[in-house]
């Protein structure tokens, strides 16, 4: 079995082919940064216009690099939310005309699913897993306990993880995207000459906040002045520090709390391109050695978003039965456990 996977919710346009042995044919992504740096941020008529422009190409070498037409393709999935509507209209759109043009099914993937099942494709996990989602458009924790069946334990009361980063890294002038800046900035900085201070500490449940964190670190280049680069490092070793600690603490939490649900499923994954963040990764592998689980993280390049992981997901769907009509819209908005009050923020960025 064979799902092509289309993925254009935020400012990547990528197309991918994944077989149900969990081997990934091909995958294609073109990231949109260039584009949106010049703005600090994704403009979303920019990102669908983009979309658009590359999308069938994308598709059209995904297929070469498998050495396969579409014959060989079973479903065709596509990223339908939650994202930037244009973005999501331009890769539903192109799913359902190969689907209508070739006869074969079209899957509409939540894009969290996409980041969700991803440990699946890479490490071959079973159900059920505790999944700390942080990208930038989402901070939760969420027991997976099947395709579609997610129970939502914490998310975050403010910004997004990614977002944190996003604009701390802003604040010092590392330019964007964030994440990555802060990262490198902070392997030569001193975390202790700064020390921020960690959100939520010793506070019930496992939500997480970045406001009162964001909100330090602005006060302190404000008192600091001018910044020299030793300065940035520093900064930005210490924001980086709380944060993954923060993450960390919060996930412990939640762990004890997915520990009620399912006492011997001891399993965590991290998804979502913060993913990529060594020091996060550093500080999870200690909390989660520490509750007697097993820490997986796919590649950073399969946590960043991608169309593997929208294949694969389609792909898990697909082999369900869950397939979509031809008549399916594009959601904005589109939390995984539909039963959990609505997220701050939401949909904006997955
Ligand atoms: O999952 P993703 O590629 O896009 C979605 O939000 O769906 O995540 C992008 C976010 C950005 O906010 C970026 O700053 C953050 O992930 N990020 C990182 C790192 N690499 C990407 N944050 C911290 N450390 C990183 N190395
Ligand atoms: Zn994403």
């Amino acid at each position: 079995m064979i799902v092509l996977g289309i993925e254009s919710s935020c400012d990547e346009t990528a197309a991918a082919l994944v077989r149900d042995d969990r081997t990934i044919l091909a995958d294609r992504v073109l990231s949109q940064e260039a584009e949106h740096r010049p703005y600090g941020g994704v403009v979303p008529e920019i990102a669908a216009r983009a979309h658009l422009s590359h999308l069938d190409r994308l598709m059209r070498e995904a297929l070469d690099d498998a050495k396969l037409t579409l014959d060989a393709v079973d479903a065709i999935a596509a990223s339908a939310g939650p994202g930037l509507i244009g973005g999501l209209m331009v890769g539903v759109t192109t799913a359902k005309a190969v689907a209508m043009a070739t006869g074969k099914p079209f899957v509409a993937v939540n894009h969290l699913e996409g980041h969700a099942l991803t440990a699946r494709l890479t490490d071959g996990i079973d159900f059920p897993y505790l999944l700390l989602l942080v990208s930038g458009g989402h901070c939760q924790l969420l027991a997976v306990e099947g395709v579609g069946r997610y129970r939502r334990l914490g998310a975050t009361m403010d910004d997004a993880a990614g977002e944190a980063f996003d604009k701390a890294a802003r604040l010092l002038g590392l330019g964007y995207p964030g994440g990555p800046a802060i990262e490198r900035a902070a392997r030569v900085g001193d975390a202790t000459r700064h020390p921020l201070p960690r959100p939520l500490l010793g506070k019930p449940g496992c939500d997480f906040s970045f406001s009162g964190l964001k909100n330090a670190l602005r006060l302190l280049v404000g008192r600091l002045g001018t910044l020299t680069d030793r300065d940035r490092a520093d900064i930005a070793a210490s924001f980086q520090a709380a944060a993954a600690g923060h993450l960390a603490e919060r996930t412990a939490r939640g762990m004890t709390m997915f520990d009620a649900m399912h006492a011997d499923a001891r399993t965590l994954v991290v998804a979502g391109g913060v993913a990529a963040n060594a020091a996060l990764r550093v500080a999870l592998a200690e909390t989660a050695s520490r509750h007697g689980y097993r820490l997986v993280v796919p590649p950073p390049r399969l946590c960043t978003d991608n169309g593997a992981m929208i294949a694969w997901a389609g792909l898990e769907r697909f082999r369900l039965g869950l397939t979509d009509g031809l008549d399916f819209a594009s959601r904005p908005r589109w939390p995984l456990d539909a039963g959990a009050p609505p997220l701050v923020g939401a949909g904006v960025k997955a």
